[in-house]
């Protein structure tokens, strides 16, 4: 049977994750501008890559948890649940890639990752010509179209829950609220 909310760890790592990627995309624009002379010049890049692996971590967890815990079953018309799972696939197959042309950038030159000198994440090195250069144009591109999913995303979660009243947005939050549609 499918749950009726979301489980709580899934429901942590959704917010947490709305809050982190669109810092880590402002992140990313800021210090790519920043020139060599400024305070931030090396650690923005190393907070930027700490979270990033930080983000990978979970977005990992968070599949163990789909996996294990399931979903709530849609609500809406039939496309527009198709129209949701389209979306909330590509969110995940987008992360999925900006986070592993994130790693190619940075470790093509062999140095490994650190974490908050926490722990380091290993480098695989150069793995193909031009390689920093192709997976730097594909990560910001993916970032972009990663940006405006969302948007989209969150448009749909408010549809839900201001247009058509219904528990999508709920489910989500785990706020237990009597189903305005049905008045019970
Ligand atoms: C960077 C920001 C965000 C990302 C990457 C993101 C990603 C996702 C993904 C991948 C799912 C599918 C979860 C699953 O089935 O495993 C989901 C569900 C959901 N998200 Fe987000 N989300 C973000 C921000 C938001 C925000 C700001 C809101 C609210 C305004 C929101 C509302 C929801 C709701 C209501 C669901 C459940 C949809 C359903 O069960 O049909 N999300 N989100």
């Amino acid at each position: 049977m499918k749950p009726k909310f979301y489980h709580p760890l899934q429901r942590f790592l959704h917010w947490l994750m709305a809050l982190l990627i669109p810092a880590l995309f402002g992140l990313g624009l800021w210090m790519t501008g920043l020139d060599y002379y400024s305070q931030w010049y090396k650690s923005a890049p190393d907070l930027h890559k700490s979270l990033g692996v930080l983000l990978a971590i979970m977005l990992v967890l968070r599949w163990f948890a789909l996996f294990w815990f399931g979903k709530p079953a849609g609500q809406g018309a039939r496309l527009q649940q198709k129209l949701a799972a389209l979306v909330h696939g590509l969110l995940y197959g987008l992360l999925t890639l900006i986070l592993l042309t994130g790693y190619l950038i940075s470790t093509e030159d062999g140095r490994p990752i650190s974490v908050f000198a926490w722990f380091e994440l290993p480098a695989a090195g150069k793995l193909f010509e031009n390689q920093a250069d192709l997976a730097g144009a594909a990560h910001y591109w993916l970032a972009w179209t990663l940006i405006g999913l969302v948007v989209l995303h969150i448009a749909g979660a408010i549809k839900h829950h201001s247009i058509d009243k219904d528990d999508t947005l709920n489910r989500m939050t785990g706020r237990q609220r009597p189903s305005i549609k049905s008045g019970d």
